[in-house]
């Protein structure tokens, strides 16, 4: 496995890990979640989803996101990304109580502070990797030549600067998901929510891209947040959170 450090230790034993440790003090949490619910309604049947659901993410953390299928992880992940309203609890993004902000703020915030990978790419099928990666830092305002630099330097870093003019159709399923992994990030976000991100891939494709989100993850300063039924992807991340029955307990991952 090529994510894995030299050390035995598990992750969070690392001295990676000892450094968020110490930023806790001061840093704050790039995203907290504070005892979300969420029932889903069919018919006379309540689903509760979400039932207390609580976590902090600090800045340069990638946590894993576990639990069965069915469990409330896509759930979990659109109400962090502020897609969806919890029935109770509260999203604080960056330090921001996001129940209060108006339609237009949250969207707002939505685009500039959340990046969001899919399991599917979710690419714009008409628009090369360069434009998909620039079109959302235009709707931000940027400018076209700063969105173009931006873009090209992402993509170079993820070894696509000979794609950046391809469809995604004519890209791989690796080199989709690292374009849509570089427009998630595309415009600095404090947040990346990604779900099953490499569960569309061959495991070898999916252990490459797997380490480059890493990579990118450690040398930015986001926070992730990453549903995955990848155990070995889950225990290289620096915490495992397993959702289930609607809360998430931290477990640790035996090697
Ligand atoms: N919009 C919805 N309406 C009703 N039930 C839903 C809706 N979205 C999800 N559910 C139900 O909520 C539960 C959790 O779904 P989901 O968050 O997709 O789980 P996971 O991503 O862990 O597989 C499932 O039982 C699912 O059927
Ligand atoms: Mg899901």
């Amino acid at each position: 496995m090529t994510g894995r450090a030299s050390s035995d230790k598990p992750t969070h034993m690392r001295d990676h890990s000892k450094a968020i440790t110490l930023d806790q003090t001061t840093a704050i949490p790039n995203l907290r979640l504070a005892d979300i619910r969420r029932t889903y309604h069919q018919g006379p049947r309540a689903i509760h989803v979400l039932n207390g659901a609580s976590t902090d993410l600090m800045p340069g953390e990638a946590v894993a996101l576990v639990g069965p299928s069915g469990a409330g992880k896509s759930t979990l992940l659109h109400i962090a990304g502020l897609l969806e309203n919890p029935d109770s609890g509260m999203v604080f993004v960056d330090n921001r109580n996001c129940a209060d902000l108006p339609d237009r703020e949250r969207t707002r915030m939505r685009r500039s502070e959340i990046g969001f990978i899919y399991q599917f790419h979710q690419l714009l099928p008409e628009f090369s990797a360069l434009e998909n990666v620039v079109i959302p830092q235009l709707i931000l305002g940027r400018d076209k030549n700063s969105a173009e630099e931006r873009a090209h330097e992402l993509l170079t870093g993820l070894g696509l600067a000979d794609r950046v003019r391809h469809r995604p159709s004519e890209l791989s399923g690796g080199e989709q998901q690292r374009t849509a992994i570089a427009r998630a990030l595309a415009n600095n976000p404090k947040i990346i929510l990604a779900d099953e991100p490499t569960g569309n891939l061959d495991p070898g494709t999916s252990d490459r891209v797997f380490v480059q989100l890493m990579d990118l993850i450690r040398n930015s300063g986001v926070s992730a947040l990453i549903a995955t039924h990848n155990m070995q992807l889950a225990r290289d991340m620096d915490r495992v959170l397993r959702l289930e029955d609607g809360q998430l307990h931290e477990i640790q991952i035996p090697a």
